[in-house]
């Protein structure tokens, strides 16, 4: 029975202010479908693994959420993180507790705020990254066809072969435009979806390898892991080491990467823009989540509580949303505002 580790410890400004630092996305029923991202990713790993197998990595100021969302785990299965360390550090925490735990463990390591539509698909795909996994030290990332050069995301490029499971070639990790636009025309480039499969032994020997600083801070937390002394070795061990994601600090780098296309709806739900694509759109291509009268309005997503009624004249290509204390209205494609919107907003108080 393979472990899943859950990264859920990202702050999701991109869907502001619906999503705050103190809420962030992952733990928001984004789709309103009546469970949160996390519980959709702890939903759709289940089936694979089982309750006990799952660590979700996350801050200390969101595990109260994480307790309430999936109260199927125990204490000991929410690791908790003192600072923001990026996905390279959750991951070598991680993969230090399941070492001690059962070092011939493997692993699925997954982002915790994806949208995946077609289960089977993906349940196949999964379980055959674990299969390859058992060979060598092989690391098993999970590629999703591109359709457009965004820069948002990590480039792989692969050896074509006939096989399932191809060698990886180059790893470029959120490329800019005109590298992007290269990758996609020449066609042998798929975007990382974040997933990855492999032995836990082939990870630690990656970060012994490639992070070798990292490594032996966490190496030197064996005795205390699920003990009461782990919070303050973790505390510590977090004062050392930098803020590195997996992708430049491992992927990069490694040789033995392989890769499986995956082929399952898949949707990183990264901007408000993808979610008005997913959602069920009036005959003028608005998403209406919301009491609304609209006239003259195309391409919008209005999301405002049911309290309110909100009439709408004359607008293209907006979003309007209203949060508790925030009313946000900008070009539903404003991602790149984002950062600039909440930073300013703290100052506001
Ligand atoms: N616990 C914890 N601590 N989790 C974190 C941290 C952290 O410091 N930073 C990020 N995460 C979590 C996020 O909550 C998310 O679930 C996952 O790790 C990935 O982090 P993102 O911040 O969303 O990364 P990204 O989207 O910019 O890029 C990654 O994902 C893309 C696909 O969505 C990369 O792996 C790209 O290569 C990839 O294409
Ligand atoms: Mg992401």
């Amino acid at each position: 029975t393979p472990y899943i580790v859950v990264l859920a410890g990202g702050i999701g400004s991109k869907f502001w202010p619906f999503s705050r630092n103190n809420f962030p996305k992952q733990f928001l029923d984004l789709l309103g479908t009546g469970r949160t991202l996390l519980q959709m990713t702890y939903d759709r790993f289940v089936k694979l693994s089982a309750a006990d197998r799952f660590y979700v990595v996350t801050s200390h100021a969101y595990a109260h959420i994480v307790k309430e969302q999936l109260p199927e785990l125990s204490e000991d299965q929410i690791l908790r993180e003192p600072l923001r360390r990026n996905t390279a550090t959750c991951v070598a925490y991680a993969s230090y507790v399941i070492q001690k735990k059962d070092p011939e463990a493997r692993v699925i390591v997954t982002p915790s705020d994806h949208l995946i539509l077609h289960e089977v698909a993906f349940q196949d795909t999964m379980r055959l990254a674990l299969n390859e996994a058992e060979k060598d030290n092989q690391l098993i990332t999970i590629g999703i066809k591109p359709n457009r050069p965004d820069t948002a995301y990590g480039y792989i490029q692969y050896i074509d072969s006939n096989d399932e499971v191809k060698k990886v070639k180059t790893f470029t990790e959120k490329p800019d435009v005109d590298l992007a636009k290269t990758f996609l025309e020449s066609g042998d480039f798929v975007w990382n979806s974040g997933m990855f499969a492999w032995k836990n032994k082939s990870i630690i020997r990656a970060f012994g390898k490639y992070m070798p600083e990292v490594a032996e801070v966490f190496e030197e937390g064996e005795s205390y892991y699920s003990t009461p002394q782990e919070e303050e070795f973790i505390r510590r061990a977090y004062s050392l080491v930098k803020n590195v994601t997996i992708d430049i600090g491992i992927m990069e780098k490694s040789e033995n990467v392989f890769l499986i296309l995956g082929d399952f709806g898949w949707s990183d739900l990264g901007s408000w823009m993808s979610i008005h694509q997913l959602k069920d759109r009036d005959g003028n291509n608005n998403v209406v989540d919301a009491n609304a009268m609209l006239y003259d309005t195309t391409n919008s997503y209005i999301k405002v509580s049911p309290k309110k009624l909100v009439v709408v004249h004359g607008l293209d290509n907006y979003l309007i949303n209203e949060s508790e204390n925030v009313l946000l209205i900008c070009k539903l494609d404003a991602e790149k505002k984002f950062k600039e919107f909440v930073a300013d907003a703290k100052n506001k108080g």
